[in-house]
């Protein structure tokens, strides 16, 4: 919780995201809008990787009380923390590797529909990265998906 404090104080964000943050090298802080929503994404991501679709691990959901107690300075927000995925957004990357990204995307998505899960936002190119090392897609922001 004190690295993901120093990750806010110092705004080690992710990109020009304000609410994605680099607590360490395997570890990022979501900031999410309200209670609701960081439990929903939490809880959707944690289903899903226990149905074995390629999502990163959701690794703890901080409370603005428990992050406040810490530090009376702390933001009142809810954090997920969970893995960091080291690659590219759909949206970064071209050619074959695109091309593979998406196939991954689609195969991943008719998973996540069998499962009953409604999930409206999965297409942006924003919203799934690809690990270009290991040549694998994960599938991020659960916020509004829910289970059917
Ligand atoms: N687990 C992660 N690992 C690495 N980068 C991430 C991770 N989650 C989100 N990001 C980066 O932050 C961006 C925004 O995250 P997202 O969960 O889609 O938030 P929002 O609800 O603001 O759309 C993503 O497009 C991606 O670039
Ligand atoms: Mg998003």
């Amino acid at each position: 919780m004190f690295k993901l404090l120093m990750a806010v104080i110092e705004s080690r964000a992710i990109g020009d995201h304000d609410n994605i943050y680099i607590v360490d090298d395997g570890i990022i802080g979501k900031r999410c809008r309200n209670e609701d929503r960081a439990h929903n994404e939490y809880n959707i991501g944690k289903y899903l990787l226990d149905n074995e679709i390629q999502v990163p691990k959701m690794y703890q959901l901080i409370t603005p009380d428990s992050f406040h107690q810490f530090d009376n300075n702390a933001p009142e927000d809810w954090f997920i923390l969970m893995q960091r995925i080291k690659g590219e957004t759909i949206n970064g990357l071209a050619g074959t590797e695109k091309k593979e990204a998406i196939h991954q995307r689609n195969l991943e998505l008719e998973k996540v529909s069998a499962l009953d899960i409604h999930h409206p936002d999965s297409a942006h190119d924003d919203n799934s990265i690809f690990d270009t090392k290991r040549r694998k897609l994960y599938l991020i922001d659960f916020e509004h998906w829910r289970r059917l």
